[in-house]
């Protein structure tokens, strides 16, 4: 069974082919109906807020033909302490994939090892896959022009550098990390001390072959020189809220201001993940500065996922 847990469950052959059907189901979209999900149900099982995630999963499957059933993890038995491994079992009698927003990064491994459908994450605590692949789709599109196809999209990204500001050792800078690697891109991570990547990140990029794949410094400036994005994230994810005060001081000299956007290449991309918090990690003239592009990055997770969903099911069809 094929699932999509991390950025390295897709091959290279396979990333260019999710921005390949990305870009045409972008421009297809609303033209005819969808049929690669036709009569299935995909369940959403989520224990974190989210608008972008729950909203474009849920309106792609939709679109692909078939039906979403958001759950709650609260609303079922496994958030009264049911198994994993029990509702994996028999969410796997009704349904055709799961999509996973949890805290434990575990959970969604056990989920895909105990069930018989294809499970994506869709955050954890550790990695936050679907973003990325959007984030590198929203890029190679700017990049590559309006006729590339898959391998010239996957091709644009090479040897371009991200700098990734603040928490730098939150889900979404691992992610970056290993996607950078997996798409052959630079990255330097800009943060505070105490928060490089962990040991636990390490040996995932270490098994990966990627090990020492990233710079990491506690200089911003340093992050951003030559760089064709800058990136940040929220200081304080979902979970971590009880940190707060310590967080916000220790990361107040990696806000994303104009000064540091501005000492970026100058063709330099603003991207991040949203929610954002202006005024903490980002100053609000660069989230409204022209070459921003948070919103793209927010369509396309639409367009993305529904590519990441066709592929899962055609692979697992084919056993
Ligand atoms: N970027 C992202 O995953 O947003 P949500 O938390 O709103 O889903
Ligand atoms: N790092 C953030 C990402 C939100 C999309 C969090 O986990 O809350």
């Amino acid at each position: 069974m094929k699932h999509f847990l991390k950025e390295t469950d897709f091959t290279p052959a396979e990333v260019a082919e999710t921005f390949a059907l990305a870009r045409k189901l972008k421009t297809e979209r609303g033209q005819r109906a969808g049929e690669v999900l036709r009569h299935q149900t995909w369940a959403l099982i989520f224990s974190k807020s989210s608008t972008r995630t729950r909203v474009s999963f849920e309106v792609g499957i939709h679109e692909l033909g078939g039906n979403p059933l958001f759950l709650n993890k609260n609303d079922i038995q496994l958030g009264r302490g049911e198994s994993v491994e029990d509702t994996a079992k028999v969410l796997s009698r009704f349904v055709h994939g799961l999509i996973v927003r949890t805290y434990e990064h575990a959970e969604v491994e056990r989920l895909a090892a105990a069930g018989t459908v294809p499970v994506i994450n869709a955050l954890t605590d550790f990695l936050h896959p679907c973003q990325i692949y959007t984030d590198a789709f929203t890029m190679a599109e700017r990049w590559a022009g309006p006729a590339a196809g898959g391998a010239e999209l996957l091709a644009s990204l090479k040897g371009r550098k991200i700098a990734f500001l603040g928490d730098t050792a939150c889900n979404m800078a691992n992610s970056w990390v290993l996607g950078a690697n997996l798409f052959g891109m630079k990255i330097s991570l800009a943060g505070p001390k105490g928060f490089e990547p962990t040991a636990e990140f390490q040996a995932l990029l270490a098994k990966e072959g990627f090990a020492g794949g990233y710079e990491f410094t506690t200089d911003p400036m340093r992050a951003v020189k030559d760089a064709d994005v800058v990136y940040t994230d929220v200081w304080v994810s979902m979970g971590k809220e009880e940190e707060k005060r310590e967080r916000l001081a220790l990361m107040a000299p990696y806000t994303v201001s104009a000064e540091v956007f501005a000492a970026a290449k100058p063709d330099a991309l603003f991207m991040h993940c949203l929610p954002a918090h202006p005024g903490e990690e980002v100053q609000r003239a660069v989230l409204d500065n022209p070459r921003s592009i948070i919103f793209d990055q927010a369509e396309n997770r639409l367009h993305t996922q529904k590519a990441i969903m066709s592929i899962l099911a055609a692979a697992n069809r084919r056993g």
